[in-house]
C-alpha cells in the first residue's frame, strides 16, 4: 500500500454503460473487471471503499436504438438496465452500488450542477449553425449524425467522437455529414446552446496533468497532452434533443443536459443513493475536505474512448464547481479484440456475457481468469476461444486446480482429512518457501496497486507452482510407507501454501477463492489478505472437490462455428445504401446476356488513371473490355481471374480502344471495388441469371 496507503477513502468508479443492448467481454476486459480485482483488494486491505456504477440511459445512444427496435427510449433503458445488472452480479462485480441515471435524485443533481456552473458564469452563451434534419424536424446532435473524421478519414465518425482515432469532435468538423435519421445530407440552422470554456481551462489542465506524467498510464498521458496540444475548444453542454435531463432554464424550454455533462454526474448521485442507503455521508467520498489528507481517493476505470471525457471534460466541470475533488487516477485500458476481429455489437461479432453464463453454467471465474490474463493494459488484446480452452485447461486445471486436489486427495487418504500435530496449531516450516511466498506476495501488492493485473494474476498463479513442485519433491505418497512424519509436515506445508493461494485468489477469482476455503473448512467467509495461515490441532477438512474442470474440443469448436454463423453479411451503414432504382420488367432482365469469363490479359491504358484494358475469354470467344479498375487491381494481380461479364452491352469505344461488354463489381460503401466472381469451377461462357 505504498502510494495508495496515504489514503483514508477511496472512491472508485467504473464507466457507466448504456442501457442500450447487453454486455460482452469487451465491457468486462476494460472497465469492470480491473475495478473490481482493485476494490476488492482495497476491501480486503480493510480500507473505506466505494465501488459505484450504473446505467447510463440518456444520449442519442438510446433514442438511436429504441428506434431501431421500434420502441420507447422508456423501455430500452428499462429492458438492458436490468440485464446488464444482472450479467454484473452474476460476474461478481461487486459494486457497492448499480445506479440508474433515470432516477430521479440523478436528474436533480445534474440540474444543481448545472445551475452552479450557470449562476457564476462559467458557461459561454452561444447561437451557433447547427445541423438539423428537414425530413424529421430535428437538430442533430453527437450521434444523431456520422461522416467522415477530418482527422483520421475514418467514414463513420459520430458527431462528437471519432471512435478509430479518439478524437473529440462537434458536428460541424466532420466531412460529408449524414444525418442517422434520414440518411440525408442536413442542412444548418441556428440554435442558442451553453459551452464550457475549455479554452479557458486549458493552462490549468495542462499543469494538472502534466504532475500526473509518471503516475498515470502511459497510454492516458499521451492521449490528454494529444488534446492539449491540438487546443482545447468550447464544448456545448446543452442538445436539442427530446431525451435527457431538461436544461433547468426557462428560455432553454425544450433543451436536454449534454449526455456527457449528465453521465459522470451519475457518479455522484449514485454514490448519494449508496449513502442515503446505508445511513452514510456521501460528501466524504466526493467533495474536498477541510484538511487536504483528508480527501477522497477518486479512480475511473474506463475504456480508452471515454479518456477525453474523464480526464478534461469532467474535471474541467468539477473545478468550475470548485467543492469537488478531482480523480487521481484515471487506468484507462485500449480495445480487446475477438478472433482476429474487432468486437462489434452491430456486427454480432462479440461473446455476450448472458450467453457465456447459459452455456457455461457456474465458469465464471474462468472467463474472468482468461480476460485477466489477456487485459489491454497497455496494447489492444486479443480473445481467441483456443486461447480460453488452453489457459483453461494448462494454468486453471493443470495448475491451480491440480494442485490443490491432489493435497485435499492426500490429505484424507492418509489422514483422514484431520489436521493432527504435538503443537497448538500448524504453521509453514519451510524457510525455503517462506522466502518465495513472502517475494510473490510483494509481487501481488505491486502490480495490483499499479494497475497491473495480468502479472498480478500471475503471481497468484505463481503460488500454485510453488506449491506443485514442492507437493513433486515431497513425494508424500511415497514417504508415507518410510516416513510417515515426514509425509506429514509436507502435507500440512501444502494445505498452508493453499491457504495463501485462496487468500491472494480472492480479488481475482472470488467464487473459486470461496470453493478453496470451504474446502479448507475456513471458519471465516474470507481469509485475511497476506496474513498469517494457520490451521489448529484437530482441524478437520471438508471433501476435495473439482476446482476446474477441462474444456474439450468440441465445446470451443462450437463457440468459434457459432462467432462465424452469427455475423449477418456485412451491411453498408443506411445512411451510405444507394437509393433503390425504378422497377423493371422481365424481359429487360432477361435481354441482358451475363457470362462467367476468364481475365488472360491486363493492361493500363495510357494516359488515364482509372481504366484497365482486359483480354477476356467470355467461352463464346477472346475479346476487350475496357474497365474502370486501374484504381482498385494492379493489372498482374488480376490476370487468371473469374469474372462475370454483361457480354451483349453494345460495344463502345473508349479512349481509342472498342470496349465489347463490362465486368460486373461491387462496391462498398466507401467506393471499393471487387469482382463480382463466380466459383473457380465454372466453365467460361456459363450463364448468370
Ligand atoms: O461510453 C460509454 O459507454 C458511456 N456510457 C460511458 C459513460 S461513463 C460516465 F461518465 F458515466
Ligand atoms: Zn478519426
Amino acid at each position: 500500500m505504498s502510494e495508495l496507503n496515504k489514503f483514508k477513502r477511496f472512491t472508485i468508479t467504473s464507466a457507466l454503460p448504456y442501457a442500450n443492448g447487453p454486455l460482452h467481454i469487451g465491457h468486462l476486459a476494460g472497465a469492470y473487471l480491473p475495478a473490481d480485482i482493485f476494490v476488492r483488494y482495497l476491501r480486503l486491505k480493510k480500507k473505506d471503499v466505494v465501488y459505484i456504477c450504473g446505467s447510463d440511459e440518456h444520449g442519442a445512444a438510446i433514442t438511436i436504438k429504441a428506434k431501431k427496435e421500434n420502441t420507447t427510449p422508456q423501455a430500452i433503458i428499462d429492458k438492458y438496465h436490468s440485464q446488464i445488472k444482472q450479467s454484473f452480479e452474476e460476474f461478481g462485480i461487486s459494486f457497492d452500488i448499480y445506479h440508474r441515471t433515470s432516477s430521479a435524485i440523478h436528474h436533480d443533481l445534474s440540474q444543481e450542477f448545472f445551475l452552479n456552473l450557470y449562476e457564476k458564469g462559467e458557461f459561454v452563451e452561444k447561437y451557433s449553425e447547427q445541423y438539423f434534419d428537414e425530413d424529421f424536424q430535428q437538430f442533430l446532435a453527437d450521434r444523431y449524425i456520422t461522416g467522415t473524421c477530418p482527422n483520421c478519414k475514418y467514414p463513420n465518425a459520430y458527431g462528437d467522437q471519432c471512435e478509430n482515432c479518439g478524437t473529440s469532435l462537434n458536428p460541424t468538423d466532420l466531412i460529408n455529414p449524414i444525418s442517422t435519421l434520414s440518411g440525408k445530407p442536413p442542412v444548418l440552422k441556428a440554435t442558442k446552446h451553453w459551452y464550457l470554456p475549455l479554452d479557458k481551462y486549458q493552462p490549468w489542465l495542462e499543469k494538472w496533468i502534466d504532475e500526473k506524467e509518471g503516475e498515470w498510464k502511459v497510454n492516458v498521458f499521451g492521449q490528454c497532452k494529444s488534446w492539449l496540444k491540438s487546443g482545447l475548444q468550447p464544448r456545448s453542454m446543452t442538445r436539442d434533443l427530446d431525451w435527457g435531463i431538461d436544461v433547468p432554464l426557462e428560455e432553454a424550454k425544450g433543451k436536454k443536459l449534454y449526455v456527457w455533462m449528465d453521465a459522470p454526474i451519475g457518479y455522484i448521485s449514485a454514490t448519494k443513493q449508496w449513502a442515503l442507503d446505508h445511513g452514510k455521508d456521501w460528501t466524504l467520498y466526493w467533495k474536498k475536505q477541510p484538511n487536504e489528507q483528508d480527501n477522497t481517493c477518486l479512480i475511473h476505470f474506463i475504456g480508452k474512448d471515454n479518456i477525453v471525457f474523464h480526464c478534461i471534460i469532467f474535471p474541467a466541470i468539477l473545478k468550475a464547481h470548485g467543492e469537488y475533488v478531482l480523480p487521481q487516477n484515471v487506468p484507462a485500458n485500449e480495445f480487446l479484440n475477438l478472433e482476429g476481429d474487432k468486437l462489434s455489437t452491430s456486427r454480432n461479432h462479440a461473446v455476450w456475457l448472458h450467453e457465456y453464463l447459459e452455456e457455461f453454467p457456474g465458469k465464471q471465474d474462468e472467463l474472468r481468469y482468461v480476460l485477466t490474463s489477456i487485459l489491454p493494459e497497455t496494447s489492444d488484446s486479443e480473445f481467441t476461444w483456443k486461447d480460453y480452452q488452453a489457459r483453461v485447461n494448462n494454468e486453471l486445471v493443470a495448475i491451480m486446480g491440480n494442485f490443490v486436489n491432489r493435497v485435499m486427495i492426500l490429505m484424507h487418504k492418509f489422514f483422514g482429512g484431520k489436521i493432527e500435530t504435538a503443537n497448538e496449531k500448524i504453521v509453514l516450516k519451510d524457510e525455503v518457501i517462506g522466502y518465495e511466498l513472502f517475494r510473490i506476495w510483494s509481487e501481488i501488492e505491486q502490480n495490483i496497486e499499479n494497475y497491473r493485473f495480468r502479472q498480478g494474476m500471475q503471481a497468484v498463479m505463481d503460488i500454485a507452482r510453488v506449491g506443485n513442485r514442492y507437493l513433486t519433491e515431497k513425494e508424500p505418497w511415497k514417504t508415507i510407507k518410510t516416513d510417515p512424519a515426514d509425509a506429514r509436515l509436507a502435507l500440512h506445508n501444502c494445505l498452508v501454501i493453499i491457504g495463501h493461494l485462496a487468500s491472494a485468489m480472492q480479488p481475482f477469482l472470488p467464487g473459486s477463492a470461496k470453493k478453496v476455503l470451504n474446502m479448507l473448512n475456513w471458519p471465516e467467509e474470507t481469509i485475511a489478505f497476506n496474513g498469517e495461515v494457520s490451521f489448529k490441532n484437530g482441524h478437520q477438512l471438508n471433501a476435495a472437490a473439482l476446482l476446474f474442470e477441462k474444456v474439450e474440443d468440441s465445446v470451443i469448436e462450437q463457440q468459434i462455428a457459432r462467432l462465424q454463423a452469427k455475423k449477418p453479411a456485412v451491411q453498408a451503414p443506411v445512411s451510405q445504401i444507394v437509393p433503390a432504382k425504378e422497377n423493371i420488367n422481365y424481359e429487360a432482365f432477361a435481354a441482358m446476356d451475363i457470362r462467367v469469363g476468364t481475365i488472360l490479359a491486363a493492361e493500363k491504358v495510357a494516359k488515364t488513371k482509372k481504366l484497365l484494358k482486359l483480354t477476356i475469354d467470355t467461352g463464346l470467344d477472346t475479346r476487350t473490355v475496357v474497365s474502370g479498375i486501374a484504381e482498385h487491381y494492379e493489372p498482374e494481380a488480376i490476370i487468371g481471374k473469374k469474372v462475370s461479364l454483361l457480354a451483349n452491352l453494345e460495344p463502345r469505344e473508349i479512349k481509342g480502344i472498342v470496349s465489347q461488354g463490362m465486368i460486373l463489381m461491387a462496391e462498398d460503401p466507401e467506393g471499393k471495388l471487387t469482382f463480382v466472381s463466380p466459383q473457380d469451377a465454372f466453365d467460361n461462357g456459363s450463364v448468370v441469371r
